[in-house]
């Protein structure tokens, strides 16, 4: 029994952590979004239609669940109006959605930043989403930011813009690049100041007065352990904090209010962007991994890269999110393969390690340990109990838990929530 629980990515995101977060959101009194901003991109499937969430949390769907836009996130007031208009025209309800006050904005000259430091970087750049991420969250810590309660105050606002434009006024001169005019962008942004305003309270207060009326809270995750800025690839990596950590801060929950934590775990691994993969495959397995899997980003169409499951990555992410429960996604993307590896350690240089190192070269140097499960042939789309599965299917399932030591409580077997095995009841 659980009255709140955590739902995380566990590699790179894109795990699926949309599909589980709708599914155990039908039980849910309330889903909360508390880091990242619209670089997400959750993908929801039901009665044969796809829906694709970036900003707003994906119990959106289900009426009257409140929804609360957490203060660990960035909000970009130009996408949260697009959003939130294609989906109350497709027919959703939004007057239980929340947004934090203290929630940071991203305007347009952080997306200008983010593509500059991108292009500086040459090749070693991050490959970010350019949806001005990290520029949002370093004028947060650099504590030059505006916050949503400030930006909904016109004298406030105006004032915050003039410093924080003028400061990074020098960096696009320096660069040759268009500048910014603070009175221009302040005027421009009067029809989303107007349309945000509605949404916008203290969340921290509400979401304790749900939680002392014993609601059912559920974490929504954007991206995955590995892009965390603490535990993840540094640098590349996206500026908030994915891991269970990041709900204490990005939404004002007390860390030890947290009952259980659902690792989101995709039957093999991808990653977008650039950095370390050391179970990273290609030819004609990743080829057919990537076109079942429809292995192409929500939110930039990119090509995702492909990889065997790595216990080590999990092993390490367990760890740093405090897993309690497993969910392994897109099994069904792996039928009529031959064969299927699992990474289990890592070979630095002529030692097996079985942690995930923090320095880039030595991820670099990594070179992946195997173990070579047979797979199977059989369509399971069908599924709907752990026992319909072919052998080989659940020998991978139950191989996934012994290397992790985590218990894999739900099965993802295809989009929609249908195709879903309970093994354990999250709730
Ligand atoms: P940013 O979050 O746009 O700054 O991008 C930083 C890194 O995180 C890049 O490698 C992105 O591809 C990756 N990233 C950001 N959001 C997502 C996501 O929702 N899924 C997968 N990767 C993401």
């Amino acid at each position: 029994m659980a009255n709140n629980i955590v739902v995380v990515g566990t590699q790179w995101g894109d795990e699926g952590k949309g599909k589980i977060t709708d599914y155990l959101g039908q039980d849910a009194d309330v889903v909360v979004r508390f880091q990242g901003g619209n670089n997400a991109g959750h993908t929801i499937v039901f009665d044969n239609k796809k829906y694709a969430l970036h900003l707003i949390p994906s119990g959106i769907f289900h009426d009257k669940k409140i929804n609360i836009m957490g203060n660990g996130m960035v909000i970009n007031p130009i996408a949260f109006k697009e959003e939130l208009e294609a989906l109350i025209k497709q027919g959703v309800n939004a007057s239980n959605l929340f947004v934090s006050d203290r929630a940071h904005i991203t305007l347009p000259y952080h997306i200008e930043l983010d593509k500059l430091q991108e292009e500086l970087k040459k090749d070693n750049n991050v490959g970010t989403t350019f949806k001005g991420i990290g520029p949002t969250y370093t004028d947060k810590y650099s504590r030059i930011g505006i916050r949503v309660c400030d930006f909904i105050n016109d004298d406030i606002f105006l004032e915050k813009l003039k410093f924080v434009i003028a400061w990074h006024n020098n960096i696009f001169k320096a660069y040759n690049k268009e500048l910014f005019d603070a009175t221009k962008l302040f005027k421009e942004m009067k029809e989303y100041q107007e349309y945000l305003k509605p949404y916008v309270t203290d969340t921290t207060k509400l979401l304790d007065d749900l939680k002392n009326n014993n609601k059912k809270i559920l974490f929504e995750g954007a991206q995955g352990a590995l892009l965390d800025i603490e535990q993840g690839t540094y640098p590349f990596v996206t500026s908030s904090t994915p891991t269970a950590a990041g709900v204490a801060t990005g939404s004002g929950f007390g860390p030890n209010n947290i009952e259980k934590v659902l690792g989101i775990v995709k039957a093999y691994s991808t990653r977008v962007g650039s950095g370390m993969f050391v179970s990273e495959i290609d030819g004609d397995i990743a080829h057919y991994i990537r076109e079942k899997g429809h292995e192409y980003g929500v939110t930039t169409g990119r090509a995702r890269r492909i990889g065997w499951f790595d216990a080590v990555v999990i092993n390490h992410t367990r760890r740093v999110s405090g897993l309690t429960d497993l969910s392994i996604m897109l099994l069904d993307v792996l039928s009529g393969l031959d064969e299927i590896k699992i990474c289990t350690k890592y070979l630095l240089d002529g030692n097996e390690i079985d942690y995930f190192p923090a320095l880039i070269n030595d991820l670099e140097r990594c070179q992946p340990v195997y173990e070579v499960l047979p797979g199977w042939q059989e369509d399971i789309t069908q599924c709907t109990d752990f026992n319909d599965l072919p052998i080989n299917a659940k020998n991978y399932i139950n191989r996934i838990q012994e290397l992790t030591g985590v218990q894999v409580s739900i099965i993802s077997v295809g989009p929609d929530r249908k195709q879903t095995i309970t093994r354990n009841n999250m709730w």
